[in-house]
C-alpha cells in the first residue's frame, strides 16, 4: 500500500516519517516548494525529538519521498492523509477551513485510481460531511474515492512515540470498505492491542475536540484554584496531588502554572465555542469562554507579581527562562512564556531571554527583545528571574546555580517545579504561581562576589 501525506507541517512531517517506518512507501506532499526542498535532503524545518533520525532514516531508504505535485499523489498513491494546518480565522475564533478544502478538492481533481482520502486535521464538527460532496464535484466519476476521518492526538516533544504508540485509534467512516483499508494501515498498532473506535464522521471529528476541551478545562481548573491559594494561603501542587489520587479525576494536566499555549489548545477551544454558536448552540460551549479567561489571566498573574517584587519595571533588568510554549519543542505559537516577556519589556524592562531551542523561532515573532544562548548570560545581573517553561535544565536549577550571577535574589516560578523551602532558605524571594505573594521586608541584594 503507498501512502501519500497532505500538508508536511508539523502533524503531516510526522505522519509521514512514521508511516515509512512502518514499512510503507509514503510521499509526503507540500505546496511550500522550500519545505519539500529541506524535507527531501533530510533537515527537519523544526524541533521535535527523535524525528530528524526517522526522517534521515527513511530518506535514505528511500521509502519516504516528497513532492509539490498533486498530480503525482493521485496517480501514486493508494490512500491520501490530510494533514493540513486549521488555524484561527484572522480577527475570529472559527477555525479557517481553506487549507482543508483546498487539499481535498486537489487530491479530487487528481486521484487517478481507486483511493481513500483520510482527514486527520482538527476540524469543526460537519467538515468531513461536506467534503464528500467537494469530492464528488471534483472527482473522475469512473474512480472511486472512499472519504474517512481518523483524528490525531499527538503532543509535541512525544510525537513520535505518539503516532507510533497512540493511546487510541479512531476511525470515522460512513462505509466498511474504507474501515479495512483503515486497519491495514495500522495493523500493526492493532496487533497491539491498542483500544480502536470506528464510528461515525461526526463523532470522530468531534473526539478530537472534545479531548483538547477536556484538557484545556483541566488546566485552567486548577489554575482557577491557583488564585484562591494565592489570595488565602495553600499549596497548589498538594492540592493537586491530593485530588489526583482520585482515579476518577486523575493527577495529570493538573499542573498549575503560567497556563496552556500552542497550537492546539487554545485554537482549539475558541473554534468549537464558535461552532457551537453556529449550530445555535452557545450555552453549551460557554464555559470554555471562562477556561479561556481563567487561562490568561495567569500570564497577567506574572506580570502583576513582576511588577510587585521590582517596584517599576522600567530600567530593571528580567531573565526569561524559556520562551517554547512547552519544554521539548521550539513552537512559540501562542505561548505564554513569550507573552509574559513581550508584556514586561512592553513595560520598560530589559529583558534577556533563553530558551534552549525556541530562541530563534521567538526572535522571528519579537525581535527586539534581547535573545541570548545560555542560561549564564540571560541571569546575569538581572533583577528577576522568571522561570516559563519547564525544561529539563531550568527544573533543575539550585540557588547556588544563580546566586552568584544575579544582582537581585528574586524568582518567579510560573511553571511550579521548584522547591521553594530550598530557594527561601538561601535567600530568596521566591514566588510561584499558586502561593500567596508577599513582600519582601528590605530589598534583597546578592551577596558581594
Ligand atoms: C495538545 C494535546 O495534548 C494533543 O493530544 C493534541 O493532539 C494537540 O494539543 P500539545 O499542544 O503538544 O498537545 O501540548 P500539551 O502537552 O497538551 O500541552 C499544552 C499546553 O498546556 C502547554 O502550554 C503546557 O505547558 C500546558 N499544560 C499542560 C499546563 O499548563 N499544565 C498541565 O498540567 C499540562
Amino acid at each position: 500500500m503507498r501512502i501519500s501525506v497532505i500538508g508536511t507541517g508539523y502533524l503531516g512531517a510526522t505522519h509521514a516519517a512514521c508511516m515509512a517506518e512502518l514499512g510503507f512507501e509514503v510521499m509526503g506532499l507540500d505546496i511550500d516548494p522550500a519545505k519539500i526542498e529541506a524535507l527531501s535532503q533530510g533537515v527537519l524545518p523544526f524541533h521535535e525529538p527523535g524525528l530528524p533520525e526517522l526522517l534521515r532514516k527513511h530518506v535514505a531508504t528511500g521509502r519516504l519521498r516528497f513532492t509539490t505535485s498533486y498530480e503525482e499523489v493521485g496517480a501514486w498513491a493508494d490512500v491520501h492523509f490530510i494533514g493540513v494546518g486549521t488555524p484561527q480565522r484572522a480577527g475570529e475564533h472559527a477555525a479557517d477551513l481553506r487549507f482543508v478544502h483546498a487539499a481535498a478538492r486537489s487530491l479530487a481533481e487528481n486521484i487517478s485510481k481507486d483511493a481513500l482520502i483520510v482527514g486527520k486535521s482538527t476540524v469543526p464538527v460537519g467538515t468531513a460531511r461536506s467534503l464528500v460532496d467537494v469530492i464528488r464535484r471534483h472527482s473522475d466519476p469512473s474512480v472511486r474515492i472512499g472519504l474517512a476521518w481518523n483524528p490525531e492526538f499527538l503532543r509535541e516533544g512525544f510525537a513520535v512515540q505518539d503516532t507510533l504508540a497512540p493511546d487510541r485509534i479512531v476511525f470515522g467512516v460512513d462505509d466498511p470498505a474504507d474501515e479495512s483499508v483503515l486497519r491495514a494501515v495500522y495493523a500493526r498498532a492493532l496487533e497491539n492491542e491498542t483500544p480502536l473506535i470506528v464510528t461515525d464522521f461526526e463523532t470522530a471529528e468531534l473526539v478530537k475536540v472534545a479531548a483538547n476541551a477536556f484538557l484545556a478545562t483541566k488546566i485552567s481548573f486548577i489554575n482557577a484554584f491557583s488564585e484562591i491559594t494565592e489570595t488565602v494561603g495553600g499549596d497548589i501542587r498538594t492540592l493537586a496531588d491530593a485530588i489526583g489520587h482520585d482515579a476518577r479525576i486523575g493527577r495529570r494536566f493538573l499542573n498549575a502554572g503560567v497556563g496552556f499555549g500552542g497550537g492546539c489548545l487554545p485554537k482549539d477551544i475558541r473554534a468549537l465555542r464558535a461552532r457551537a454558536s453556529e449550530l445555535g448552540l452557545d450555552q453549551s460551549m460557554r464555559f470554555l469562554a471562562e477556561v479561556d479567561q481563567i487561562n490568561l489571566r495567569r500570564r497577567d498573574r506574572v506580570v502583576h507579581l513582576a511588577e510587585n517584587m521590582l517596584g517599576e519595571l522600567a530600567g530593571k533588568q528580567v531573565a526569561i527562562l524559556g520562551v517554547a510554549f512547552k519544554p521539548d519543542s521550539d513552537d512559540v505559537r501562542d505561548s505564554p512564556a513569550l507573552d509574559v516577556a513581550v508584556r514586561l519589556y512592553n513595560a520598560g524592562a530589559d529583558v534577556r531571554v533563553y530558551d534552549p531551542k525556541a530562541n530563534h523561532n521567538a526572535a522571528g515573532r519579537f525581535p527586539r527583545l534581547d535573545y541570548v544562548d545560555s542560561l549564564e548570560a540571560a541571569c546575569s545581573g538581572a533583577d528577576l528571574v522568571v522561570l516559563l517553561t519547564e525544561w529539563r535544565e531550568f527544573r533543575e536549577l539550585t540557588p547556588e546555580d544563580l546566586g552568584p550571577l544575579t544582582e537581585g535574589r528574586r524568582l518567579i516560578d510560573a511553571r511550579n517545579v521548584l522547591d521553594a523551602e530550598a530557594w527561601e532558605a538561601a535567600g530568596w524571594q521566591f514566588v510561584s504561581l499558586g502561593s500567596k505573594y508577599t513582600p519582601a521586608r528590605e530589598p534583597v541584594r546578592s551577596a558581594a562576589p
